[in-house]
């Protein structure tokens, strides 16, 4: 079904991996289509209740966009091929009513780190690397990267990375609050697989509530203190919200259903 991806569904856990390893799996045109697919699958398979995306191979996430595709490209290609990524892809990983969380596993570079950006958080290996360094090729990040980057990590750290193409280790990613955890690499897969494993067992239709409020919050939405409001309220409606109490007062461990 994919050209670019591998996929496969473990315990309800939707594992992606992008897996072009020979090109540090760098994002060319099948790829951003398959991750499109990809990403139809986690909006609309029941079975799929987490996402974790990583990289094939020990060396890389993802080490950008195809940069030999960017050769022929004019002003109107770039802008298009810029808007139908984050239209696409990027977006719709950051409004997925799912957890999605990448698990960095290497070089995660230019839109490498815009895909990891785009997912609600992300983990590390030891070894991964992370920048934005368009400006080396005489371009700027164009799937995100300037947005998130300074939403992530703030205004002056994101500037210098932009503007020096300088990449920071997995550390000093965890120290900016650009990755929660770091794990040996042999470790970042089944350790993300925990964490996801972990929201799995808690009421979904607020799960993706939270992904909702804070998206709003990290994009400074004026109205998101009052979408919180509405948002807690709708949750009183719920047969999760029945369960969770009802399983509190009755000492015992809740069993949602996600309606
Ligand atoms: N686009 C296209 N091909 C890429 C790529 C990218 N973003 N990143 C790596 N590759 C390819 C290399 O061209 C090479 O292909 P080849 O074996 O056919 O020559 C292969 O992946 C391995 O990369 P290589 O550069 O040989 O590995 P390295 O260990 O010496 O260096 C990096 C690793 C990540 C430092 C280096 O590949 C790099 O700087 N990549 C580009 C990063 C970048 O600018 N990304 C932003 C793009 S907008």
């Amino acid at each position: 079904m994919y050209q670019t991806l591998l996929t496969e569904i473990q315990d309800g856990t939707f594992i992606i991996t992008i897996n072009r390893p020979d090109k540090l799996n760098a994002l060319n045109k099948d790829v951003i289509e398959d991750l499109g697919k990809a990403i139809d699958e986690v909006y609309n398979n029941n079975d799929i209740k987490t996402v974790i995306i990583t990289g094939a191979g020990e060396k890389s996430f993802v080490a950008g966009a195809d940069i030999s595709e960017f050769i022929e490209l004019d002003a109107n290609g770039g802008s298009a091929l810029g808007r139908k990524g984050q239209e696409m892809v990027f977006n719709r990983i950051e409004n997925s009513p799912k957890p999605i969380i990448a698990a960095v596993n290497g070089f995660s570079l230019g839109g490498g780190c815009e895909l990891a950006m785009s997912c609600h958080f992300r983990t590390a290996s030891e070894n991964a690397k992370f920048g934005q360094p368009e400006v080396n090729l005489g371009l700027i990040p164009g799937y995100g990267g300037t947005q998130r980057l300074t939403q992530l990590i703030g205004k002056g750290k994101a500037m210098e990375l932009c503007m020096t193409s300088d990449m920071v280790g997995a550390e000093e990613a965890k120290s900016l609050g650009l990755v929660n955890h770091v794990f040996p690499i042999a470790e970042l897969l089944n350790e993300t697989k925990k964490i996801a494993q972990k929201i799995q067992t808690k009421a979904p239709l607020a799960v993706a509530k939270v992904i909702a409020c804070v998206n709003d919050a990290a994009k400074g939405n004026p109205n998101g203190f009052e979408n919180e409001i509405v948002r807690f309220g709708e949750c009183f409606d719920t047969g999760d919200k029945k369960e969770g109490t009802t399983a509190f007062l009755e000492k015992r461990k809740a069993n949602f259903a996600g309606k």
